[in-house]
């Protein structure tokens, strides 16, 4: 699997969405975080500017709900057009029928662990999943620092994955930068999310850039990769 640069818009201006998306062309997805005030202590966006940005901009969206019942709510995501649609474990009720609804709705469906979530409990239903995310700050704001102590998890995890010869793409999120993100590729992760890494700079699509080539050559030398 070839690597993923995801910059997250909550780093982005939010009066000037579109042109924030044209700013990072190059990137593989627009990674968009819902929060509800309720899962998470902050407010930011829901479907009808999901369903604007999707209108604005070519680069698929990667929408990652931080909101409680996402079985009443996620799937709507999906109808509006989102690519891939996340959901967090800790709020579903039914993550596998969620799962389906979402993949049945036409986008690619993916689940995610806040910190403290273990990942065996789910290992049964990875077949259902597209995407894993682990979060590698406490989910809520940007610019945080990124959580060493998740490196044992996404290791495990990418163990799963390959044990199961599964095509499930692992996403990490939460403090990813040009210190961090070697780390995280060599313990077995994909698909990066970077918010302040990216538009906290002059320059977001050269830093896209930037955090691709780190990954891509931290990847070619990981253990985890070489073996396919
Ligand atoms: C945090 C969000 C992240 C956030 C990452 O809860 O899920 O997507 O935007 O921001 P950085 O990369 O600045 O940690
Ligand atoms: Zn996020």
């Amino acid at each position: 699997m070839a690597v993923q640069i995801n910059p997250s818009i909550l780093s982005a201006d939010f009066a000037r969405l579109a042109d924030e998306a044209q700013a990072v062309k190059g990137a593989d997805w627009l990674h968009v975080d819902v929060m509800d005030n309720h899962f998470v202590p902050n407010l930011t966006l829901g479907v009808p500017i999901v369903e604007s940005l999707i209108k604005a901009t070519d680069t698929p969206l990667d929408c990652h709900l931080m909101i409680e019942d996402p079985d009443r709510w996620a799937p709507q995501y999906a109808e509006v057009g989102a690519g891939s649609v996340t959901f967090h474990a800790e709020a579903a009720h039914a993550p596998v029928r969620l799962a389906r609804e979402i993949r049945a709705k036409g986008a690619r469906a993916s689940m995610a662990l806040k910190p403290a979530t273990p990942i065996e409990p789910f290992e049964d239903l990875l077949p259902e999943l597209d995407m894993l995310l682990i979060m590698t700050v406490e989910p809520g704001f940007g610019g945080q620092s990124f959580l060493d102590i998740m490196l044992p998890k996404i290791r495990r995890t990418r163990e799963l994955i390959s044990r199961h010869n599964l095509p499930l793409w692992l996403q990490v999120d939460g403090g990813v930068s040009a210190e961090t993100i070697e780390r995280c590729a060599e313990a077995g992760a994909d698909v990066f999310v970077a918010g302040s890494a990216v538009y906290g700079t002059d320059d977001p699509a050269a830093a896209v850039r930037s955090l691709r080539a780190q990954a891509e050559a931290t990847t070619a030398r990981a253990p985890w990769a070489c073996a396919h």
